[in-house]
């Protein structure tokens, strides 16, 4: 009986450590929720989208690219003015929030006018995680799901 208990509690300290190990490697787990682009009034639009990260490592948006416009940016808001950035952090178990009144992603010259309905596919990249494709569903100008 001893014997047995013994073999049982070093297989636990053996899984244990196992499990440390993979932790400690550590790599971001990303999932895009809640992406929206309101219509847009000139050819300029704009995007919003939360990345949750569930992972155990920090990653960063990069880029965005879409079929839609060679000039996809993203932005900052400070107050009222708005800046580009090079990346946006993903913190490890947290999200990224992209949303009206704050950071945003930016169409600049679309090539044609996304209409209420319509679905806009984008790609966000990221530092460490492989791209992710999303498809933005187009909602009224006004459209602001904090307010609903
Ligand atoms: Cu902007």
């Amino acid at each position: 009986m001893t014997g047995r208990a013994t073999l049982a509690g070093g297989l636990a300290l053996l899984t244990g450590l196992t499990l440390a190990g993979c932790s400690t490697e550590g790599s971001p787990e990303l999932k895009v929720v809640g992406a929206f682009m309101p219509q847009p009034v000139s050819d300029i639009a704009a995007a919003f989208l939360v990345v949750e990260n569930a992972g155990s490592a920090t990653d960063r948006l990069t880029a965005v690219t879409s079929p839609i416009s060679d000039h996809v940016t993203i932005h900052e808001t400070k107050g009222r003015a708005m800046r580009m950035v090079a990346s946006f952090e993903v913190p490890a178990q947290g999200e990224l929030d992209l949303e009206r009144g704050g950071n945003h992603i930016m169409f600049d010259e679309l090539k044609r006018q996304p209409k209420k309905g319509q679905k806009i596919s984008v790609q966000l990249h990221f530092e460490k995680s492989g791209p992710i494709t999303v498809e933005l569903p187009v909602e009224e100008t006004t459209y602001n799901p904090a307010k609903q």
